[in-house]
């Protein structure tokens, strides 16, 4: 017999080149711990349902255990001519157990196997990212509990805008990181059933019990359709759609940890261990992992197109086409993940420099809109209101002065409503503590939200 277990209806041996263009072992071999465990839920079934004996399910599943242990110790072979890790796994099965290893594919395809091994792995893969997600968000808040008192300025349109709390700003990357953790569950939630049973594509004419491998296997039901279940990649697509947001996220976040890290901004200092040096300029210590993250954003993008183009028009049922879902899939699990586990420690290890932060808080006129509020409280309609600031605005720039450097007769040049307690509202601090409102920077609303984070990670 030929080592390939597809080779009965061939006469001439596969082209060597073509081999290795179709073979995926290289690959595909990261997931043999969840072939083999697929295929043990597999040969227990097959017995419960009398199609083997009970006996050579226990030979199999000793034989399938063995190989685990082989693989593990890095005592196995993978061989290219045996194209991908189903046959891998296969043969050498038959090789230990002699031909009683030939009847584990019965009522089975490559096409339902390989479904239900991407299925095994990405489940915990995506285990291990929550958990990442997790660690990330915890160095957020932590960050956000030690620097309640730190004032920073808010931007849009990178000009300062109004004056934030940096807790604030981090409470927003805490947002962005709690919704990408809720996608990466609901991509779960749609993943966890069992495809197996499917067969090639039609189903099987064996008497097998899809429910009982869904259970053994922790899946919360099965497929409802073999065709779509041997082609269904969706939940490649909601993985990889989830971490390309997700890396979205981390690349403005490097963004801003790039800037703030500038001599130019000088609001926080990475840790020495997190940075490099210049070959040539002795002074420079360079912010190379978020930047390296921010590069790294552009893969998981590719990859995501990558697969959705991979699927673009496949007639049912499996195309081999599929077979090049793997790389873009494994590359942004291991792209995802390593990023997490380093923003985890790098923002838990991030100093703040606040007295620069509260510096440059207080230049640009961040209390412009404060004053404006004043006015319109004092019963100035609003776009009157913004005028009179505009205007005092352009005198401070004109004179050199800061906002709340204005004498009460320099302000009243403006506007005659404003009095002696203007200087009550335009401080950085009353500026960020009047907005108290749910969502808002002040002190007492970010309090609130850091409560509330705290209960939802408990
Ligand atoms: N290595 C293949 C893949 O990754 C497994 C399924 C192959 N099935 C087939 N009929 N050639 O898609």
């Amino acid at each position: 017999m030929s080592e390939k277990p597809w080779a009965g209806r061939f006469t001439q041996p596969t082209d060597k080149f073509v081999e290795e263009f179709t073979a995926s072992i290289d690959f595909d071999k990261r997931m043999y711990r969840y072939d083999i465990q697929g295929s043990i839920a597999h040969a227990r079934m097959l017995a419960k349902q009398g199609i083997i004996a009970e006996e050579e399910a226990r030979t199999i599943i000793a034989g399938l255990e063995g190989i685990l242990a082989d693989i593990e110790a890095g005592n196995f072979a993978f061989k290219v001519s045996l194209e991908d890790i189903h046959m891998n796994i296969e043969a050498r099965l038959i090789e230990r157990i002699g031909a009683v290893g030939g009847k584990l594919h019965t009522a089975r395809s490559r096409n339902d196997q390989v479904a239900l091994d991407v299925r095994l792995y990405l489940r915990d893969e995506i285990k291990e990212i929550l958990g990442y997600l997790g660690r990330l968000k915890e160095s957020l808040l932590q960050q956000a509990e030690k620097n309640l008192a730190v004032i920073m300025p808010g931007y849009t349109h990178l000009q300062t805008a109004q004056p934030v709390l940096f807790s604030h700003h981090m409470l927003a990357y805490f947002e962005m990181i709690t919704r990408d953790a809720g996608r990466f569950q609901d991509v779960f939630k749609r993943l966890n059933v069992l495809p197996l049973g499917a067969g090639a594509l039609a189903g099987t004419t064996f008497p097998i019990d899809r429910e009982f491998v869904a259970e053994q296997l922790g899946f919360d039901g099965v497929t409802r359709n073999s065709l779509d279940s041997v082609s269904d990649r969706d939940f490649a697509l909601e993985f990889c759609g989830a971490s390309a947001i997700l890396m979205m996220h981390l690349s403005r976040l490097s963004e801003e940890l790039i800037l703030w890290s500038s001599a130019d901004f000088a609001f926080i200092e990475l840790t020495d261990a997190f940075c490099t040096g210049s070959s040539i300029m002795p002074q420079k210590k360079n912010p190379d992992v978020p930047e390296l993250v921010r590069g790294k954003t552009g893969r998981v993008y590719g990859n995501l197109i990558s697969l959705l183009t991979l699927m673009k028009s496949l007639p049912l049922a499996y195309n081999k086409d599929m077979q090049e879902d793997k790389e873009p899939l494994f590359d942004t699990i291991d792209t995802v993940k390593g990023s997490l586990k380093i923003f985890a420690d790098m923002i838990a290890l991030m100093q703040v420099r606040a007295e620069n932060m509260r510096l440059a808080a207080a230049r640009g006129f961040s209390t412009a809109t404060d004053v404006a509020d004043y006015v319109v409280r004092k019963g100035i309609p609003f776009r009157n209101a913004h005028e009179i600031v505009g205007k005092t605005v352009r005198y401070c720039i004109e004179h050199k002065k800061d906002i709340p450097e204005l004498s009460l007769d320099e302000f009243k040049q403006f506007s005659e409503v404003i009095e002696a307690d203007i200087y009550d509202y335009v401080t950085l601090e009353a500026s960020v503590n009047a907005r108290r409102a749910t969502g808002g920077t002040a002190r007492e609303a970010v309090e609130r939200e850091i409560a509330r984070a705290r209960k939802g990670m408990a």
